[in-house]
């Protein structure tokens, strides 16, 4: 069974997880409102991800014996300054993510919750991967930034998105 440090914990990150769901579906609403529907398209598969990643969570508490508690979700911002600015947010928001997780993982060494610790390392390993994606597209948006040409050609690319 799950200890309650952990299981408060848990649902917290939860929380951050629904959130990064509403975030990334919030980008994807603007950059479809903007007529750049491939980015609109990579942002909801983005939001999907993310609520898999509340729902890995979530099962998780049920499996040790533990209740899940939902908490309200406050309101993603509606606008977004540019293209470049909103994958700038989107990285510091997953830097935000990677610091939770691995908070996480601290807890669970010092609460000596093997479970957790195991459990957690997916995590770890997937924020590697979230962190390099944005980085990766955010590099290449700086090289095309003021180009329509290269922007909608990586419009092209993001909305192919499986
Ligand atoms: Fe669930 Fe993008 O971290």
């Amino acid at each position: 069974m799950i200890g309650n440090k952990m299981l408060d914990a848990i649902n917290e990150q939860i929380h951050r997880e629904l959130y990064s769901e509403y975030l990334y579906l919030a980008m994807a609403a603007w950059f479809r409102s903007e007529g750049l529907d491939g980015f609109g398209h990579f942002f909801e598969k983005q939001a999907q991800e993310e609520h898999s990643h509340a729902m890995k969570f979530y099962h998780h508490l049920f499996e040790r014996g533990g209740r899940v508690v939902l908490k309200a979700i406050e309101e993603p911002p509606r606008d977004f300054p540019g293209v470049v600015e909103v994958f700038e947010q989107s990285l510091e928001h997953e830097r935000y993510i990677t610091k939770s997780i691995h908070d996480l993982v601290d807890l669970a060494g010092t609460e000596k919750d093997h479970a957790s610790a195991s459990f957690l390392t997916w995590y770890v390993d997937e924020q590697v991967e979230e962190e390099a994606h944005m980085d990766e597209i955010l590099g290449k948006l700086r090289m095309v930034k003021g180009n329509p040409q290269g922007l909608l050609m990586m419009d092209g690319k993001l909305g192919a998105r499986a």
